[in-house]
């Protein structure tokens, strides 16, 4: 799996990427939870003191059966009650929670606050234009979802089927996904950035017959024609039947009679009140596909009581929701911090939600605090790379009363100490307490975060685990956990915990092969990271063939697959790179059939097209760079951290590059990546 390469005390992971093993001092001292968070507190946190936070936590390793049994109890309602709070394990990935309960997620999100209040607001859509905005009451969504049930049923869903969800950020998509799991099927949302071909191989992969959709979709000012790429996307899909179409700007678009049905068409014909299926414990709840090292985008399986538990108990302790909170996560329902963090946590304790439909730059880009000031948002949380965006726009755009927001997250990368700074002292405005969330689409919730309220912090470290989550730091080379503090390797977690990811759709292999088996007994995450003298975590970032382009998370596999797709490509090796404002940037080296000749600007554009059109628009390469061949084992394995040292300007730093079948061709990309510059 390992091998260390000797060079400048790095060592390389099987798939050929550097995680670094030098131990940064981190003598930062953690800072408090600052004063006056107490005093704008409508009440206390959750939990009173670090202190309590390890008691806690200490209880959810000793004697798990009794933590987790008393949260779910607490936070989750059953219609038939479990027998066994968990079976199984790493070895087969089997782990399985809360076995015998029944339960509905809709229920648990909708009908419970419905029946208790239904006049509190749910949800706050702020819309791209702010005149659209409008509110949702629980009594109304649970009206509305209702009637979406009652149309999918009779569409044909019922329990275990999948419906593939491709909608913009508007409440009807949270409505979509809760009128999907009433009925006990499991909904797979494609994000609306994606191209036709992304969303026909997750509509195949996940056999969905049924697809959600809008007529357009409005971002930052513009359209986004979502039902066209639907139809694009459609004519790989002979087995969708039905295609249920939400009005968002009453454009013409292109009708398929017999298969598309409008939204406001459907739901008049059916009763606001649908029962909710029961469903096990174990059932599905959702797939949401992610990008891996290797191969197609896998669907990511999460099943229904875990999940839940692990969204409702990480709204109540990281981000310290109270009754009455405005909750505010700029995130996308198309990626896995929408599902947990838009949709799930707020309305499971139900409080309001906000869905907002726009950028944070349009009209201006002080559109996060104008929502933050007009609705009183009490947690807001985002992506660094937004902070980033928003930093290098000037300070003059912020000029809000803010000081309703308690809590500030991040997410998605790490941040870096200037940008937490200027975000604790411009929005938080040192009153508020910055939770750094580390987490994945695999973990389901927040597994290494600050408590807010509770936890110290240190600029750029994710702090501590949460509840039942035993983190480890293993040295990739020998493959030996490294136990104490001031250690350094990749990061994996030595037991399950409830809202873990159950298996990849259809491929629980690649389940396996993925994430248990690298490090046996461990779930490995993919990520590198330090534990220091005080225990605090530092994420490194991946130790595979993944990048991060402003949260967005891409593998190099897919983006070079759909370059060679082009017929003028003959190879090509794609790598991240650090970037100030998207965090990491996609680079692509390209090897040309030997035939092609002329306008190689016009050559560059078109294989960025080919990667939009083929993946979507945020996957763009930044860099194409044309070489006349890559540097290669001669087992044949492009060594792609060459390539990653020449763009950083390290050419120093190569190393002995006698093991490759092509010395010479280094030289040459040093001279063309110099040339570029
Ligand atoms: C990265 C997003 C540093 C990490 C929720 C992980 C982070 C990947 C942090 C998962 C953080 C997420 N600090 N890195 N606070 N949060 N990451 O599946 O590399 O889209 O493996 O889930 O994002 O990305 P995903």
């Amino acid at each position: 799996m390992t091998e260390s390469n000797g060079i400048n005390g790095t060592h390389v992971t099987g798939n050929g990427n550097a995680v670094p093993v030098v131990i940064e001092a981190h003598n930062v001292l953690a800072s408090p939870v600052p004063a006056k968070y107490f005093e704008k507190h409508p009440t206390k946190p959750h939990i009173s003191s670090l202190a309590e936070y390890k008691a806690l936590y200490k209880e959810s390793l000793d004697s798990p059966d009794t933590f987790w049994s008393r949260m779910a109890n607490e936070l989750l309602t059953f219609s038939r009650p479990y027998t066994k709070v968990q079976h199984g394990g790493f070895e087969y990935g089997d782990s399985a929670w809360f076995l015998d309960g029944l339960l509905n997620a809709s229920y648990n999100c909708v009908d419970r606050h419905a029946f208790a209040d239904p006049d509190r607001i749910a949800i706050i859509f702020e819309a791209d234009e702010e005149k659209d905005s409008r509110k949702v009451s629980y009594g109304e969504l649970l009206r509305e979802v209702s009637k979406v049930a009652a149309t999918l049923k009779s569409f044909g869903v019922t329990k275990g089927d999948t419906v593939a969800i491709y909608l913009p950020m508007i409440p009807e998509a949270i409505i979509a996904l809760l009128a999907v799991v009433r009925l006990g099927a499991i909904h797979s949302v494609v994000f609306a950035g994606f191209s036709s071909g992304s969303l026909s191989d997750r509509v195949l992969n996940a056999n969905s017959k049924v697809v959600i959709t809008t007529d357009e979709g409005r971002r930052g000012g513009k359209d986004v024609s979502t039902k066209r790429i639907v139809d694009e996307a459609l004519k790989n899909c002979p087995d969708v039947k039905h295609v249920l179409v939400y009005r968002r700007t009453g454009a013409v678009i292109p009708w398929t009679p017999g298969r598309d049905y409008w939204w406001h068409e459907e739901i008049v014909k059916h009763r606001p009140y649908f029962p909710p299926v029961d469903v096990a414990s174990e059932d599905p709840l959702f797939l949401l596909y992610t990008s891996g090292s290797t191969g197609k985008p896998k669907g990511v399986l999460h099943t229904t009581a875990g999940y839940l538990l692990g969204a409702a108990m990480t709204g109540k302790y990281v981000f310290d929701i109270h009754p009455g909170d405005i909750y505010f996560t700029a995130g996308d329902v198309g990626w896995i911090t929408g599902h947990t963090y838009v949709l799930y946590a707020p309305l499971l304790l139900g409080v309001t939600t906000v869905v907002f439909e726009g950028t944070p730059a349009y009209p201006s880009f002080s559109r996060y605090w104008d929502i933050i000031e007009k609705y009183k948002a009490t947690q807001f949380y985002v992506a660094p790379t937004a902070l980033r965006l928003l930093k290098r726009a000037g300070d003059e755009f912020i000029h809000h009363d803010l000081s309703s927001v308690r809590t500030l997250g991040s997410v998605g990368e790490p941040i870096a100490p200037e940008i937490w700074n200027w975000y604790h002292e411009k929005i938080g405005k040192e009153e508020a307490h910055i939770v750094d969330t580390y987490w994945q689409t695999e973990t389901g919730s927040n597994i290494i975060t600050p408590l807010s309220g509770v936890t110290p912090t240190k600029p750029g470290s994710a702090s501590l685990p949460f509840f039942g989550i035993e983190p480890s730091i293993i040295d990739p080379v020998s493959g030996e956990e490294l136990f104490g503090n001031d250690v350094e390797g990749v990061l994996a977690i030595k037991r399950p915990w409830p809202s873990m990811a159950r298996s990849v759709w259809n491929s629980h292999g690649r389940y396996l092969e993925t994430y248990l088996h690298p490090y046996r007994g461990y779930y490995f995450t993919g990520d590198g990271a330090g534990r220091d003298h005080e225990g605090y975590y530092w994420i490194r970032g991946r130790v595979d063939d993944v990048v991060n382009v402003s949260g967005h998370r891409l593998s190099t596999a897919e983006i070079e697959s759909a370059l060679i797709q082009n017929s003028n490509v003959a190879e090509a090796a794609v790598v991240g790179t650090h970037d100030d404002l998207t965090g990491q940037a996609v680079n692509a080296f390209v090897v040309l059939r030997v035939d092609i000749e002329g306008n190689m600007v016009d050559m560059k554009k078109e294989l960025i097209l080919q990667v939009r059109k083929s993946i979507g628009p945020f996957a763009a390469p930044k860099n194409i760079i044309i070489v006349c061949d890559l540097p290669k084992t001669r087992s044949g394995k492009i060594m792609r951290r060459i390539l990653r040292k020449v763009l950083a300007g390290e050419e120093d730093g190569l190393g002995d590059l006698s093991t490759l079948a092509n010395p010479s061709v280094v030289e040459e990309i040093i001279a063309t990546v110099k040339a570029l510059r």
